[in-house]
């Protein structure tokens, strides 16, 4: 009683001493260049002995410092304890922080410069807490549907996941934050991660997995995490072929591998593979029961003692995690960690979230996906509505509270984020409910029915009211957390809670009925075509702010530009991948993922990747392509686009490249994206331009083949609005 009373009294004081968070200092700032981080680098490890080295590599444990991971200080007097902390989507285990929009909804806004933005904010937030290393971006393809945790990441195309990771890294970097990019590699199901493994060919591994790491290192990331799987059985954390040959070979990545949270087996093969840190390791106490101990610390030094691994490479270690703190400005007044990861609550109160809810309303909003939208029911007429009806949980607060499930383990209330340790806490949620109640406006009576199972109610509720919105669910996470019997990935591809039966219930009792659905990825629609239903909205995971995201869409304040990075198929079946539960996971489906797998064979989707309508509409015009002999600019192309619609909106157009017969390519390609907001009666010209990078294809390394190509500019990547055709 006396010590809990002393402890409420400290984190009040403490509270109340709230300190304005500590600014990223990229702006005023650039970051070194690799060589230039090296050779400060090189010159603080050279003075190192072996043991402060290897410190340097091993965590100090889970749960004994305040981040989830610490490197250790060593007895070095120069070089700090650094902090790793989830996640991609925000801070995880933090108060008085963001809780954005994830991946896979940053994703469908398919805009590069609010990519950037958000990706900004994560930096500024990271650094003002004194993160060294965000844990993030996740850059695992969406192989199949059933993912646990392919919301984190952003969604099927790899070319879509390079462009958003390496703006994703860009924004996080120049605020002065190590970027981890993440799972390095082949890590696209929960089910058996610790022990399958991912076997795949080196074309398919190049132009599909591997593709968006490419692009990151090219932006200079300063982490990769190498994942639990085993890749061609061998540990991605023990594979010198995916670490040395083709991460820090091929791609000449710079900075520091670090494993994946105890996905550290061994000593020796992991430090020869091209590994650098070990994580969460557990140095001080290497006795502890949950935590195996360190596999490097002492055993590591000791190796070394035994010629079993050189000093080189532990040198080559610290460099490389002394480079990312340089080249990042970290050396230079870097702010005091104020996590209170394992209720640490001596930390001070660091406010960090400034005003970034207005980013994340706006990601929100441009990433809803607007699926059908029959007799143009939206946007909401204000003046003339008398009544709405909001049905199903996920209208809702979690009834339990907020932040209530651990890591977000739970479906309770309206869906935001996935679960898992990409999950971090609501500092607020503005619910759908909330969000539309603020715009409906004094004059529109709102009723609703939060119950799943009472359908009686829920068409009572909707009978009545001039439009009926009925929201449900499907969830989805990491897979040490089971959540209604999933183990991460999921079971199925319905709604959660009944929402089926809830749909039609709701659609029976009212021809005005409006569907929104808050969704890891896709779910089957059996109630598609019932004819009161005018309209199909899909928001994706929007974090804090997300019924302000929905309200500014479903009255029109904002004009719906959100456009789909998976494949929504009409059946289960038509899918080609889903977890597999045997030891060998064969990547037997080649270059075959998502859309293109529906493209080579010929199967219509319900909703295909790219896809989302718009309150106007665009039409496209004047398609011209030129070749030039220019490595990164072997072809240009302009398309003239109109929004000749009754309302000012954004256009996404996309670009795919139908690569000649003889590359043995799916017909199309995702190789340039361009969202253009347009006024109304406007026009707009758009350029795209296709280097070596996007007109290459993996044939014992990368080659532009030779022949007919074919260019789509379209509107999504079945829409294909202007064609052309050009010879390399
Ligand atoms: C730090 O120095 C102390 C005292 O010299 C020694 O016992 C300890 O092993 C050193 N720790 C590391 C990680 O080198
Ligand atoms: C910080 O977060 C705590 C825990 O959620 C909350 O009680 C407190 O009000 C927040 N402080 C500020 C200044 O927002
Ligand atoms: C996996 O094995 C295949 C077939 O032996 C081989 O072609 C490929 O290079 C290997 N890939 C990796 C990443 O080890
Ligand atoms: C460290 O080395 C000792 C002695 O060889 C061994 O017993 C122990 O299992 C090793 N610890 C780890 C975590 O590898
Ligand atoms: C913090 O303490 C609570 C209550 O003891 C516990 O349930 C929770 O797991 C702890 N959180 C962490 C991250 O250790
Ligand atoms: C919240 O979620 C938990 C875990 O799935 C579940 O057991 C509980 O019944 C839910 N609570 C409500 C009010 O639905
Ligand atoms: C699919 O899984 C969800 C979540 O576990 C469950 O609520 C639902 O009943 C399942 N649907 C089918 C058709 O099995
Ligand atoms: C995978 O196989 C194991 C062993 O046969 C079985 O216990 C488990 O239920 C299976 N899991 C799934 C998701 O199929």
């Amino acid at each position: 009683m006396y010590f809990s009373l002393g402890k409420v009294a400290l984190i009040t004081l403490l509270a109340g001493l709230a300190n304005a968070a500590p600014k990223g200092h990229a702006d005023q700032k650039k970051l070194l260049s690799w060589d230039e981080a090296y050779s400060k680098a090189e010159a603080l490890v050279s003075k190192m002995s072996l043991e402060d080295k290897v410190g340097m590599a091993t965590g100090s444990g889970w749960g004994l410092d305040n981040c989830v991971g610490n490197t250790y200080a060593g007895n070095s007097t120069d070089f700090p304890s650094l902090c790793l902390q989830d996640g991609p989507l925000g801070i995880r285990f933090a108060d008085n922080a963001t809780a954005g929009p994830a991946a896979i909804t940053t994703a469908a806004t398919f805009d590069r410069d609010l990519m950037l933005k958000r990706a900004h904010y994560l930096g500024k937030e990271s650094y003002g807490k004194g993160v060294n290393f965000q844990l993030g971006p996740c850059l695992d393809i969406y192989r199949g549907p059933y993912a646990g945790r392919a919301w984190e990441a952003f969604g099927e195309d790899p070319y879509l996941q390079g462009v958003a990771g390496a703006l994703t890294v860009k924004g996080i970097q120049s605020e002065g934050v190590i970027a981890t990019a993440k799972h390095f590699i082949l890590n696209n199901q929960e089910l058996n991660r610790h022990t399958s493994s991912s076997n795949v060919d080196d074309r398919t591994l190049r132009e599909v997995y591997l593709w968006p790491y490419a692009r990151v290192v090219e932006e200079g990331v300063g982490s990769v995490m190498c994942s639990y799987n085993r890749v061609n059985h061998t540990y991605a954390c023990e594979n010198e072929y995916t670490i040395n040959t083709i991460l820090k070979g091929e791609l000449g990545f710079r900075g520091a591998v670090q494993t994946d949270w105890f996905a550290h087996m061994e000593t020796v093969q992991s430090a020869k593979a091209g590994v650098d840190i070990e994580m969460p390791a557990s140095i001080i106490s290497p006795c502890l029961t949950r935590v195996p101990g360190a596999h490097w610390g002492p055993n590591l030094t000791q190796a070394v003692k035994d010629g079993k691994v050189s000093e080189d490479r532990v040198t080559n270690m610290a460099t490389r995690i002394a480079a990312a703190w340089y080249k990042m400005g970290q050396d230079k007044d870097f702010p005091e960690t104020t996590l209170r990861s394992f209720n640490r609550s001596e930390a001070p109160t660091v406010v960090v979230m400034d005003d970034h809810a207005k980013i994340v309303r706006e990601v929100g909003a441009a990433a809803v996906v607007l699926l059908e939208n029959d007799d143009n029911i939206l946007p909401l007429n204000e003046e003339k509505l008398s009544k709405i009806a909001l049905i199903g949980s996920d209208a809702g607060p979690n009834p339990d509270g907020l932040n209530s499930c651990a890591d977000q383990g739970c479906d309770n209330g309206t869906l935001a984020m996935g679960w898992g340790s990409g999950a971090v806490d609501y500092p607020y949620i503005v619910t759908p409910k909330e969000g539309i109640e603020k715009q409906a406006g004094g004059s529109i009576d709102i009723t609703y029915s939060y119950d799943d199972w009472d359908l009686v109610k829920a068409a009572n509720v909707a009978s009545d009211a001039d439009v009926a919105i009925v929201f449900s669910t499907s969830d989805s996470g990491e897979e040490y957390i089971v959540v209604d019997g999933n183990v991460g990935d999921r079971n199925n591809l319905s709604l959660w809670n009944n929402g089926d039966e809830l749909i039609k219930a709701v659609a029976d009792a009212n021809q005005n009925t409006v569907v929104v659905i808050h969704s890891v990825g896709p779910v089957l629609m059996p109630w598609i075509d019932h004819p009161n239903i005018k309209a199909v909205v899909w928001p994706g995971l929007p974090g804090q702010e997300t019924g302000n995201s929905l309200a500014d869409v479903l009255f029109g304040k904002v004009n719906p530009s959100g456009r789909l990075p998976y494949t929504i198929a009409k059946k289960e079946g038509d899918y080609n991948v889903k977890p597999s539960n045997e030891s060998d996971v064969n990547y037997i489906e080649k270059l075959e993922v998502g859309y293109k797998h529906f493209d080579a064979n010929n199967i219509e989707p319900l909703y295909e990747f790219g896809y989302g309508l718009s309150y106007t509409s665009f039409k496209y015009s004047d398609l011209k392509v030129k070749t030039t002999k220019k490595e990164d600019a072997l072809v240009k192309a302009t398309v003239t686009v109109n929004n000749d619609g009754d309302v000012d909106g954004a256009e996404v157009v996309q670009a795919y490249i139908g690569f000649p017969e003889s590359a043995g390519e799916p017909p199309k390609l995702l190789r340039g994206f361009e969202k253009v907001f347009i006024k109304k009666g406007k026009k707009s010209k758009v350029s795209f331009t296709f280097g070596k990078t996007e007109l290459s294809i993996w044939d014992q390394e990368w080659t532009v083949p030779s022949g007919e190509y074919k260019l789509y500019i379209g509107a999504s990547s079945r829409d294909i609005r202007q064609t052309a055709t050009f010879s390399l």
